[in-house]
């Protein structure tokens, strides 16, 4: 075992135990790139749509693959949602998004959304990975155009 991957804890009572392991974010220079991002508020709530990409890197511990999921959705605070896959890979990651409960800042409320995405290894099919991290951006809508940025997962789990 690899000295960056901390074996964090064993799940399971079962004979067949899961190793957990936690990965350190800043050991990866791995980030996604949020595009089309527009969210605004209304009545009824906060709402966003935004494309989120990722790379495929084979090489990185663990290696990643590549992505494009449409995500949207509405409520503060509200659960995770499932993005859309709109790229034609043959892996099975899943991407689900959230909007954080937000922040004033000088008078600008902060949107803070969540996105995890989770896969099965691209070369070890028993073990799979959860990547999860946040960015901020603004509530757009009608007063700029849409905005793009970056996410950095900070939360890397993975289960072999
Ligand atoms: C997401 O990407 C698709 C094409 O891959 C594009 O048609 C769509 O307009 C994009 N959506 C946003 C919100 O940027
Ligand atoms: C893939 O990951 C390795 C190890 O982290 C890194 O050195 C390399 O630059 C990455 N390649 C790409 C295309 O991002
Ligand atoms: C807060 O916002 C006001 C008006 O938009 C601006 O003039 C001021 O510089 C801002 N202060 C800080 C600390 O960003
Ligand atoms: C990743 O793990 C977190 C914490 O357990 C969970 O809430 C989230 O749904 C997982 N992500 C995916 C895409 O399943
Ligand atoms: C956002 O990224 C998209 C896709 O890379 C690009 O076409 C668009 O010009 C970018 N928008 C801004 C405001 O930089």
């Amino acid at each position: 075992m690899r000295t960056d991957f901390l074996l964090a804890a064993l799940v399971g009572a079962s004979s067949v135990s899961a190793a957990v392991m936690r990965i350190s974010a800043e050991s990866m220079e791995y980030d996604w790139e949020v595009t089309g991002w527009n969210a605004g508020c209304a009545r009824a709530g906060c709402y966003y749509d935004f494309n989120v990409t990722g790379a495929a890197n084979l090489t990185s511990r663990p290696p990643t693959p590549a992505f494009k999921a449409y995500c949207a959705g509405d409520g503060e605070g509200s659960p995770y949602r499932l993005c859309t896959r709109l790229d034609e890979e043959d892996t099975d990651a899943v991407v689900v998004a959230k909007l954080l409960p937000s922040t004033v800042d000088n008078g600008t409320r902060i949107a803070t959304i969540q996105v995890s995405l989770k896969y099965t290894d691209l070369y070890t099919p028993t073990t799979w990975w959860n990547f999860t991290g946040h960015a901020s951006s603004f509530y757009n809508q009608f007063v700029a155009p849409s905005q793009n940025f970056t996410i950095t997962p900070d939360t890397i789990t993975g289960v072999a």
